[in-house]
């Protein structure tokens, strides 16, 4: 039985939890900072920082006591140390360091966005299960990141395509500010868009074909024409979300399954912030021919749990990482191969 603490502090969550065996939460606990950012419209990077400071220590605190375990219960600590926030990520990877040097316990930098993606096998029965799901196509749609990878098996990554330049949720999170919604837009506009029509204004898809790349400034442009059409007329708030995250779920739904379709993935999995969007879960289910695995929402968004949960992999395979550990702000999954 290994028990990981995985941390993570990469932007507006401090988190921290304890997972047995890559799988079995035992305790998953996120202080969250909306609240303090939403005056904003979005992250303030020194804020960010400063409260990860003033948060960390409690929330492992918390998380070992819900638990119900020791630091020398532990197999090993994980820490996210990018893509994020550098300062923010400084927090969590200083206090990993100190907690494996203090306890004599293993330490393994992990990616953000693999810990998204292993966030969809935490509450499966027996990790090794998840052995015979490959090829399987992921698509990772947060905050920062759209990307659409292919899987061949464990901590294999090809990154078949990407944003050309806003990420899904900075899309969402961009429409939600142009409509007087709240921070962060996604979750906004998904309850805005329960009382509007997706079909009421059509806006653009950027297909983009032949790459898997995506697009999202021609529908935020297309969608700040639209608002501002309505000059001292009311708008239309609840039509306008519904027909942008139409639009929006239409494209990475489509792209995803394509690729699904090319590269014979046995399944079709979701991950990131984004992937807590109603529609787009409902919608990939409905036209993806094949399984799709998605995390309970409140596992998409951040939290240590999907970092211990990915450092699993990691800790089997005999990795560790030294105390010249860095924070990498713009680590990637994988390169775009040609
Ligand atoms: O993965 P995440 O928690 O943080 C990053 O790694 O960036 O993703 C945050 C993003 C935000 O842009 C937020 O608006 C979006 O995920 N998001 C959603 C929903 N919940 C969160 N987007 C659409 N629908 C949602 N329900
Ligand atoms: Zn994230």
């Amino acid at each position: 039985m290994a028990l990981i603490l995985g941390i993570e502090t990469s932007c507006d969550e401090t988190a921290a939890a304890v997972v047995e065996n890559g799988c079995k939460i035992l305790s998953n606990v996120v202080a969250s900072q909306i609240a303090m950012h939403a005056q904003y419209g979005g992250v303030f990077p020194e804020i960010a920082s400063r409260e990860h400071v003033l948060k960390i220590v409690p929330v492992i605190e918390d998380t070992l006591k819900e638990a119900g375990i020791k630091f020398k219960d532990l197999a090993a600590v994980a820490v996210t140390h990018g893509p994020g926030l550098a300062g923010s990520l400084l927090v969590g990877v200083n206090t990993a360091k100190a907690i494996s040097f203090a306890n004599d316990l293993p330490l393994l930098g992990v990616n953000h966005l693999e810990g998204h993606v292993y966030a969809n096998w935490l509450e499966a029965a027996n990790m090794t299960v998840v052995e015979k799901q490959f090829p399987l196509i992921a698509l990772i749609v947060s905050g920062g990141h759209s990307e659409i990878v292919l899987m061949r098996g464990h901590n294999d990554y090809q990154m078949l395509g990407h944003t050309l330049d806003d990420a899904a949720g900075e899309a969402f999170d961009k429409v939600a500010r142009l409509l007087g919604l709240g921070y962060p837009g996604g979750p906004a506009i998904q309850k805005a868009a329960e009382d509007g029509d997706p079909n009421a204004f059509k806006l653009p898809r950027a297909w983009l074909r032949g790459t898997y790349d995506y697009s999202f400034s021609g529908l935020k442009t297309a969608a700040l024409h639209l608002v501002q059409s309505f000059k001292d007329k009311p708008l239309p708030v609840a039509d306008i979300a519904a027909s942008f995250q139409a639009a929006i779920t239409d494209v990475l739904v489509e792209k995803t399954k394509q690729a699904a379709e090319e590269f014979g993935a046995k399944q079709i999995l979701l991950a990131g912030g984004v992937a807590a969007n109603k529609r787009l879960r409902e919608q990939m289910v409905k036209r993806a021919d094949r399984p799709v695995l998605i995390p309970p929402p409140k596992l998409c968004i951040d939290n240590g749990a999907m970092i211990a949960s990915a450092a699993w992999w990691h800790l089997e395979k005999g990795e560790r990482s030294g105390w010249d550990l860095d924070v990498l702000p713009s680590l990637q999954l994988a390169v775009k191969s040609q």
